[in-house]
């Protein structure tokens, strides 16, 4: 892959990001999850802040390895940043707070990746050592949050390996997180946030039929009083909405076995310390269902707008209903 290295370095608070420090710490004692949200495109980024303003929630934009190499980094970086100025701009126009929005590398890989996002403008960043033996996720961890920290942008980790696809890992099976190791992983890296496996996984096929999708609550009440209060993650967090997914089967699609995690689930991951839920699989659905129903009804429509447009709509929907409805993270600026 190829690291752009910046000779300068872009400080993300003068493009007007946020950290996440004090966001999870709100959503900790406040027993609610910030939304941490994929996107790659216009589209997908004008639906997460436009629902994020208008249900008053912080937002913490997600940039995979993947979507810097889709939709090029310099221009996501710009793009994140028009998306704070057009929040300042909508916030004014319709009489709201403005929103904190934070800019995260998501699965960042390597300590080059991270060092890369963060000199050109990102205020926080995921290193998923997730793979490695213990002792090297520990000490490629460490090396991350040494540089991060030096220029006040916070740091996840990943300890247990999650189901289904980490990007270019793929993991078969669920180990989940050891609560014994959390302590120590947490002491000996510095990371300010960790994810965990507790049962969620990566995809829209997260669980075969017949199968029970289960969030480990014991676990991750375990994991708690190891590290009272720190910061927890939950990835691979999409519920894969039934309607959509018939959409997409209606239209010509093919996810006949797609399933996710039981939105009450979650909700219930909210109220405790996990104080970041990320989801983009369900994003992907949506949009999919709406274009494909769309090019289906109306054959004659070629002008990209009349496509995009609505599926943006139902995003925007999507993502709204999921700050109020299943995060809690509605009205907490
Ligand atoms: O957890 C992975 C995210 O859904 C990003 O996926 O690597 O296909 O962009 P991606
Ligand atoms: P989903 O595939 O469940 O949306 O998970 C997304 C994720 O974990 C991004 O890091
Ligand atoms: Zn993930």
């Amino acid at each position: 892959m190829l690291i752009i290295k910046y000779n300068f370095m872009v400080n993300y608070q003068s493009l007007g990001f946020v950290n996440t420090r004090e966001m999870y710490a709100k959503a900790v004692s406040g027993s609610y999850a910030v939304p941490g949200y994929n996107f790659n495109n216009m589209e997908q980024l004008q639906a997460i802040i436009g629902a994020c303003l208008e249900t008053q929630s912080p937002v913490i934009l997600q940039i995979s390895k993947g979507a810097r190499e889709y939709a090029n980094q310099t221009l996501l970086q710009y793009l994140g940043k028009g998306a704070v100025e057009m929040m300042k701009v909508m916030a004014e126009e319709q009489n709201l707070k403005e929103i904190p929005i934070a800019l995260h590398l998501d699965h960042g890989d390597s300590y080059e990746l991270c060092v890369a996002v963060i000199e050109s403008g990102f205020s926080s960043v995921m290193i998923d050592g997730s793979a490695l033996v213990y002792d090297e996720n520990v000490a490629l961890t460490k090396k991350v949050v040494d540089y991060a920290h030096g220029h006040d942008i916070t740091v996840e980790g990943e300890l247990g390996v999650l189901a289904g696809i980490e990007d270019d890992v793929e993991a078969a099976k669920s180990i989940y997180t050891q609560s014994e190791e959390v302590e120590d992983f947490v002491e000996k890296t510095g990371v300010d946030s960790l994810a965990i496996s507790v049962g969620t996984s990566h995809g829209a096929y997260k669980f075969k039929p017949g199968q029970k999708p289960e969030i480990r609550l014991d676990i991750l009440r375990e994991i708690e009083v190891k590290i009272p209060g720190f910061p927890i993650v939950l990835h691979g967090s999409s519920s894969i909405p039934q309607d959509y997914v018939a959409m997409v089967n209606k239209y010509g699609g093919k996810m006949e076995a797609a399933i996710g995690i039981p939105e009450e689930q979650l909700r219930e991951a909210a109220k405790s310390a996990v104080c970041k839920i990320n989801i983009d699989s369900d994003g992907r659905l949506v949009m999919t269902g709406m274009i494909r129903k769309i090019f289906t009804e109306k054959p004659e429509v070629f002008d990209p707008r009349k496509y995009l447009g609505p599926a943006r709509e139902a995003l925007k929907a999507m993502y709204a209903r999921k700050n109020k409805e299943v995060l809690g993270s509605a009205g907490q600026v």
